[in-house]
Order: C-alpha cells, then structure tokens, then sequence
C-alpha cells in the first residue's frame, strides 16, 4: 500500500476524491490536512470531518493548517461550491475532534517519522501547507516520495482568471516554491481534470447504490454541476480532485509529458498562471509529469467500483 496524506479544502471534487481513497486498499490515509481555499479553513476542517464519518473512518486524524496565504488575503470561491463548501446534502454535525497539531506540523512530524521515500503527498487545495511545510523544514522534501496535485491548466487556461487556474492562484508563492521543491511532481490540471465530467447515468447509478456515500456524490455533483452548466456550457460536473487519487490507483488511465513547468507570481494579467513548457520550447529542466487527458470511462468506471465499497 500507498501512504499518503491528502492536504485538502472540501469542496464536493474534494470529498468524492477523500471517498476514493479511502474506499481503496492501495492506499492507506495517514491523514488529512485542511487549508483554507473553497470556503475558510474553519469550514475545511469541519467538512473533512463530516465527510470522514459518512465513511465512518474517524480514525483518520484531520489536522487544520494554514488560514490563508503568508502574502496575500484569501480567495475563497463560495460561487462555485456554495455557502458550506460542502453544499448539496446536509450532513451531520461530526463528533470527531479536530487534532490540537497543526496541520504543518503533522505534515513535517510524519515525514520524518515515516521512512524516507515512503509518503505520498496529495493536495487537492491551494499549496500554501505543502509550501510552509518545506519552508519551516527544508528537510522534509528529501524524504517526499512524490507530490500528486490537482492544479494549473495551460492549454484550458483559467477557471478564477482568464489564465489561471483556483489552486494555483490563491496561493502562487506557495505554489512556486512547491514546483521548485525538487521533489517529483504529477500534475492534473484543468486540461484534464475538464474532460473529467459526469455524466447523467453515472450520477443515477450513485444515487441508486444502497449505501449512504453513493447518494451523498450524488447530490455533490448535482450542486457543482450547476456553475459549470451555467459557466461553460458543459454537461456534467467535472471530478478535478478524484483525478490525483485515480493516478496513483490506475497512471494508465492518464497520458501526459514529464515538463518545465513554472508559476507566474507577478504577471499584470497573468499571476498564478502555470506557464508550462509542452513543446520543450526553453531549455529549463522538466520539473512535472504534466497530465493533458483522462480515460473518462475508465475513471467512472473506477469510482463506480470503490464508491460502492463504502458504508
Ligand atoms: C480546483 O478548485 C476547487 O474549486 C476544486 O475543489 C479543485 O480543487 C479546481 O480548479
Ligand atoms: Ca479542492
């Protein structure tokens, strides 16, 4: 099995793509971080919660991170997943607690007590943990098996500016130390995370199952389905976060170019803009597995079969 620790900001593609994991036994979740980005952290935290215990998997510690970037104030986007961050079904108040560790803390505290090489880092949020956690330990980046995250987008270009993409642009200094960790890289942006959309019979088949995670993705991508109908014209919702966790379970379903790929920080136009190299037209080394397509129906098919593992 997979350790990895999921840095997070639930978000309904955030809770469908913690479902997976946890529904998998390739991979064992030694936690779950929460940073500020859809909604507040407060909020983050409480539904990593929330989603934890309809998985009934309390055990999994949910540590509570950074409240917003060191250099700039926060973008939260309310206008894509609702008030809650989570909207779409109401789920229980969680009784599990909030660790007292900071989120950082963990992350730094479980590198260096795991063995080098052994843990996987999945941020499905803007990078400003993954970004203070090398920062306040240089260290730990050395013993970082690899980085999986849902961010950027170059030939879809942006979804919260004409050229950037959420993730990316909430926290591009974060953003920008992360890519220049030295650490390996796999990168699902909006180029594949935009073919990643559900379709009406796959959201049935959810809502369907007899269990109780089955028909709360139901009603997630029913709620987010709305802004991109209305936004792009689009059929379906599109399942960006469930794409990192899909890669480490099944790559083949996935094609892509080990690339350059640098973060715009102070452009007029253009900041938090993943400029990425796909033609190896500068001679800047690649950094990142860069992924541009999705197997759509493997990846269905896929979320199909874990979801219905679940309670
Ligand atoms: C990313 O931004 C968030 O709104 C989603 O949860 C996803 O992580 C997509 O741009
Ligand atoms: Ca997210």
């Amino acid at each position: 099995t997979q350790k990895i620790i999921i840095d997070t900001d639930p978000g309904q593609d955030d809770a469908v793509a913690i479902l997976l994991a946890l529904a998998s036994p390739e991979l064992e979740v030694l936690g779950i971080t929460a940073v500020a980005g859809n909604v507040p952290l407060s909020l983050t935290a409480l539904n990593a919660r929330k989603i934890l215990e309809l998985a009934q998997r309390q055990d999994i510690p949910v540590h509570a991170g950074c409240a917003a970037p060191v250099d700039r104030d926060l973008v939260t986007a309310e206008h894509v997943h609702g008030k809650s961050g989570l909207d779409g079904i109401e789920l229980p108040e969680p009784t599990m607690p909030l660790q007292e560790q900071h989120g950082v803390d963990f992350i730094i505290d479980t590198l260096r007590s795991q063995p080098a090489g052994a843990v996987t880092l999945v941020p499905i949020g803007p990078l400003t943990n993954i970004a203070a956690a090398f920062r306040q330990a240089p260290d730990i980046a050395a013993r970082v098996k690899q980085i999986v995250l849902m961010g950027g987008a170059y030939f879809e270009v942006g979804n919260i500016t004409p050229a950037a993409e959420f993730n990316i642009y909430v926290d591009p200094v974060a953003a920008k130390e992360v890519f220049g960790s030295g650490v390996p890289l796999v990168v699902l942006p909006l180029d594949a995370t935009h073919e990643a959309l559900t379709s009406a019979d796959w959201v049935q088949d959810m809502r369907n199952m007899s269990n109780r995670c089955g028909p709360a993705v139901a009603s997630w991508t029913d709620f987010f389905e709305r802004y991109d109908k209305e936004k792009y014209g689009s059929k379906g919702a599109p399942l960006h976060d469930p794409c990192t966790i899909a890669w480490l379970l099944n790559p083949k379903l996935f094609s892509g170019r080990q690339i350059n790929v640098e973060i715009e920080t102070e452009g007029r136009f253009t900041t938090g803009m993943t400029v990425a190299d796909w033609w190896g037209v500068s001679d800047r080394k690649a950094n990142a597995l860069f992924i541009r397509h999705v197997d759509r129906d493997g990846l269905f098919a896929l979320l199909t079969d874990r979801i219905s593992r679940l309670p």
